[in-house]
């Protein structure tokens, strides 16, 4: 999408002083692209897109349109996939807390339910029992070392040996089975050699646990990284892999254990990794202030829009200048890009090199993670989000304004 600070003051004049622009055509290249790197070695890849990274309903439709599974970690994202369409056979229902209702409900509707706990397995338990007609299978979310030095609090201790008490458990219930193993570790560096190791353990774990049989699904998980410009990658202090890399890390060891076509299904879950760069958040600038030896340009967002988890880290932005700018409206940098809280931290970006002036629109490029769904509604409502179709040329509108309203909405007044 070519913009230019006539056409930002245009789609102004439409959106209002602060939006975010949803680039959908981008999202299905990444989607497309990802995958595609997997099924060349493994082709029985299936993708579930993270719905929790952002579940903004346009980007979750075009993973439906794909093919994709909808991957959700709350009855609040489980109803979205369910109201846009999505087979219910086609939502992998992950994360730590899932109630009863909902676990017997998605299990019921044919969704692949991945347990967390020994509390989750007590209700599917009592579920079997109560229905011994039903056929019952779930998946088991496994814990294990990759290395990162740090505990999971995630799923069931495979090496410790509590996923055995699990597999006994379900042993000794004919109706009911584990159709497949799940593992999703976030590490800091997502680095293909932690890939590679998760892999082989959880291939390993399944040829001890299914011994002659094979699990319907090996799942992997997500928390790759995303693509990025120059900029960003260079505020990391490890390597950043690409698609390709990834799915070499992992797709030939499941290839060599399974390579004839009727190996399980490879679930991979990014995020990150197909989100990340499609969406970019346009703010005007429209204070300017001098004090001391700081000079700071209020703009209309805050950092809650851009970097809700407030890395330190720079975003890559660029300035679109007012070209009815007065020389005197103009501040020559450094400049702090700060927003509308009442927090000092509220610094969208620190030390703007260039010039930025009353009018100009800064546009945060590379924030479609963990941003949308992270925003408090602290202070201000949420901006709209629009989306840009690089076929038509055309923005429509798919989150309009929230208004004082919809914030205080559920509050008894
Ligand atoms: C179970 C599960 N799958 C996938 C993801 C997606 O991770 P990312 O957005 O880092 O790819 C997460 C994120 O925490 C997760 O918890």
């Amino acid at each position: 999408m070519e913009l230019s600070w006539q056409t930002i003051l245009d789609l102004e004049k439409k959106y209002g002083d602060s939006f975010f622009i949803l680039d959908s055509k981008k999202f299905e290249n990444n989607y497309q692209d990802f995958l595609q790197e997997f099924r060349s070695i493994y082709p029985r890849t299936n993708l579930g897109y993270s719905y929790k990274t952002n579940y903004i309903p346009k980007i979750c439709q075009i993973v439906k349109f794909m093919g994709g599974y909808a991957e959700v970690v709350s009855q609040m994202e489980y109803d979205l996939a369910i109201a846009i369409g999505v087979s219910p056979s086609r939502i992998i229902f992950n994360g730590p807390l899932k109630p009863k209702e909902d676990i017997e409900r998605a299990i019921l509707a044919g969704s692949i339910v991945n347990l967390d706990c020994l509390e989750e397995v007590e209700i599917v338990k009592a579920l079997a029992q109560k229905l011994p007609n039903q056929k019952i299978a779930v998946g088991l979310r496994c814990n294990f070392d990759v290395g990162v030095g740090r505990i999971s609090r995630f799923g069931f201790d495979v090496e410790g040996g509590a996923i055995d008490h699990v597999f006994k458990v379900f042993r000794e219930l004919n109706n009911c089975s584990v159709q497949g193993l799940h593992c999703h570790i976030s590490t800091s560096t997502r680095s293909i050699e932690s890939y590679t190791l998760r892999t082989q353990k959880i291939i390993e774990f399944s040829d001890y646990y299914f011994k002659d049989k094979q699990p319907k699904f090996i799942d992997v998980g997500g928390g790759f990284f995303g693509r990025m410009n120059y900029a960003l990658k260079q505020q990391f202090d490890c390597y950043i892999p690409n698609y390709r890399e990834y799915a070499e890390a992992i797709a030939p060891l499941m290839r060599s254990r399974f390579p004839d076509d009727s190996g399980p299904e490879l679930i991979i879950e990014p995020g990150v990794a197909v989100v990340a760069d499609v969406l970019k958040f346009v703010s005007k600038v429209v204070g300017l202030k001098t004090v001391g030896s700081r000079q700071l340009a209020l703009v209309v967002g805050s950092i809650h829009n851009v970097k809700p988890t407030l890395t330190e880290k720079k975003l890559s932005l660029l300035v679109y200048r007012n070209e009815e700018t007065s020389e005197s409206k103009n501040l020559n940098g450094p400049v702090d890009i700060v927003g509308y809280t009442c927090m000092e931290h509220d610094c969208l970006y620190k030390d703007y090199p260039g010039n930025i002036g009353i009018g100009d629109y800064v546009v945060f490029e590379n924030i479609g993670a963990y941003t949308v769904v992270f925003k408090p509604p602290f202070i201000r409502p949420n901006p709209p989000i629009i989306s840009y179709d690089s076929i038509l040329n055309e923005y429509d509108l798919i989150r309009r304004r929230e208004t004082s309203q919809d914030v205080f909405s559920t509050y008894v007044i």
